[in-house]
């Protein structure tokens, strides 16, 4: 029997999106003499393009609309130019979220902490918090040994980027404690779906 291995993205819904990822192998009958086999393969969460969802610049998931900006700029600044867009500084509340924020956000290069992300995470009376909506963390993604430093005037980036310090080599998508009066080159911003 031949076999025909097609790795396809499974974007066909939304609600898709959202499974846990999944492989399955489909088989097709045809008039050839063999049947031939698709291997499905869900990538698991992705932003997406929804221009009936999100403005121009804007991608999709889970009623939400994110942008990364590239503006260097330190952490209230970052809160500051997210809120004059109607957004916020992003809250991340699931593992699906952080991994649909790592695959698109990734720029796949080596580069120093200063050159990571603002996430929308800072230290402040006496515990972490979202400045979405002042909650702490039910779900965090903290790089090996951080929070390197939980105390007032401290805030958090998502390594976007593969970082030169070997301990984070492999934690794209982890998080990381930085000063909020540093300067970070980026931040993303999260904002309601229309
Ligand atoms: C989807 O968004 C809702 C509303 O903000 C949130 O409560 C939920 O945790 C999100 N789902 C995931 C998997 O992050
Ligand atoms: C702030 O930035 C400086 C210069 O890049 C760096 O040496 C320092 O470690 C940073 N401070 C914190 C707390 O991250």
């Amino acid at each position: 029997m031949r076999k025909y291995l097609v790795s396809l993205f499974f974007i066909s819904t939304i609600s898709a999106l959202d499974l846990a990822s999944i492989k399955r192998m489909y088989t097709v009958a045809t008039t050839e003499a063999a049947d031939i086999q698709f291997d499905i393969v869900d990538p698991g969460a992705l932003l997406i393009e929804c221009s009936a969802a999100c403005d121009s610049g804007w991608k999709y998931w889970n009623s939400s609309c994110y942008q990364k900006f590239n503006d260097a700029g330190t952490f209230a600044n970052a809160v500051t130019s997210c809120e004059a867009l109607g957004a916020q500084l992003v809250k991340i509340s699931s593992s699906d979220e952080n991994e649909a924020l790592r695959k698109e956000f990734d720029s796949n290069v080596v580069v120093g902490e200063a050159k990571q992300t603002w996430i929308g995470l800072q230290y402040s009376s006496g515990s972490w918090q979202w400045v979405a909506d002042g909650s702490t963390p039910s779900f965090t993604n903290w790089a090996p040994t951080e929070p390197s430093s939980s105390a007032s005037g401290m805030c958090a980036q998502m390594i976007t980027d593969t970082m030169q310090k070997a301990a984070y080599l492999f934690e794209r998508g982890g998080w990381k404690t930085y000063s909020c009066d540093n300067t970070s080159s980026s931040y993303i911003c999260k904002k309601n779906a229309n």
